[in-house]
């Protein structure tokens, strides 16, 4: 018997838990006024209060038209924010530590990123395919907080303060939180000064496109409701299907993750009450719309 483990997302069951994340060290940039006059005060302020949030979490913290705010790139913090601007060498290794405040199921990458373009260099540095697992505790993954990146010779695309950054890139899809922090460095080019100055982070504004596969915000957290099609009564079903705190089978239960549509049923009969449910038996027993359920 087939085990419809998406109708889940019908009931709501996906918690928005919000993760947090940031570079701890090397000294990573921080919001700043140049985050100020590019993103405004709101998304400044918030990220000066908790500079752990994520890049969705941000946008939604845009008021207006702020044209010069690249919210994916280094969420918004320009380079005139830059604190230390680091002076690497091809083939040098750097001890990298990340705080992770709130771990979420994830990918994550640390790339070298052109700010011009706000395109990434090469390969990624190091890239997770697993990353934070809230199964799994985070002091049995050292390697996921504390790891060494080995620089490329990037000299001569990042010979220049404000040229490049490392940028550390966690993303969790299924809560649709994006989470990025950035380093600012340079290679070769001689011994330039490391003060940020401001012209440099407003020349590239030509590239505040967000990164195609991070563009779409808020796609993940909440995927449609899977029934309705299928019943005639939908928002009944959303509306009883709103889980309690409650855990174990039966009536009051929330939906397990994974059931049939005979226990679906069941737990609806329980639930929402049995003419509800028989619609929905009806519903599937008919198969007028064979894909209203999404496997
Ligand atoms: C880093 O990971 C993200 C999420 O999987 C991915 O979209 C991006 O392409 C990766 N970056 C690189 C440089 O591979």
């Amino acid at each position: 018997m087939k085990s419809y483990s998406a109708v889940v997302a019908l009931a709501g069951l996906v918690s928005s838990v919000a993760a947090h994340g940031f570079i701890s060290s090397p000294t990573p940039r921080q919001p700043g006024q140049g985050l100020k006059a590019a993103c405004g005060d709101q998304v400044y302020n918030q990220q000066s209060s908790d500079h752990f949030g994520n890049v969705q979490g941000a946008l939604q913290n845009l008021q207006g038209s702020q044209p010069d705010c690249r919210m994916w790139h280094c969420k918004g913090v320009p380079f005139s924010d830059a604190g230390e601007v680091f002076d690497y060498t091809p083939g040098q290794v750097i001890p990298m530590k990340v705080e992770i405040r709130a771990p979420h199921d994830g990918v994550a990458n640390v790339s070298i990123v052109k700010v011009s373009s706000d395109t990434v260099i090469g390969q990624p540095l190091i890239s997770w395919d697993q990353y934070a697992l809230t199964s799994s505790p985070l002091s049995q993954h050292p390697d996921w907080t504390s790891f060494d990146i080995k620089m490329p010779d990037v000299s001569s695309e990042c010979a220049k303060a404000g040229d490049c950054v490392i940028q550390w890139y966690w993303d969790a899809p299924k809560i649709s939180q994006t989470y990025e922090s950035c380093i600012d460095f340079k290679m070769g080019g001689g011994s330039g000064g490391s003060a940020p100055s401001p012209s440099a982070s407003a020349a590239p504004a030509s590239s505040a496109a967000p990164k195609p596969s991070s563009a779409a915000p808020a796609t993940s957290a909440t995927p449609t409701a899977t029934v309705p099609a299928a019943t005639p009564t939908p928002s009944k079903v959303e509306e009883v299907a709103t889980p309690t705190a409650s855990s174990g089978a039966g009536e009051g239960s929330t939906l397990p993750k994974s059931f049939t549509i005979d226990s679906f049923i069941t737990w609806l009969r329980a639930n929402a009450g049995s003419d509800t449910a028989t619609k929905v038996s009806r519903a599937v027993a008919e198969r007028a719309h064979p894909r209203a359920f999404r496997v």
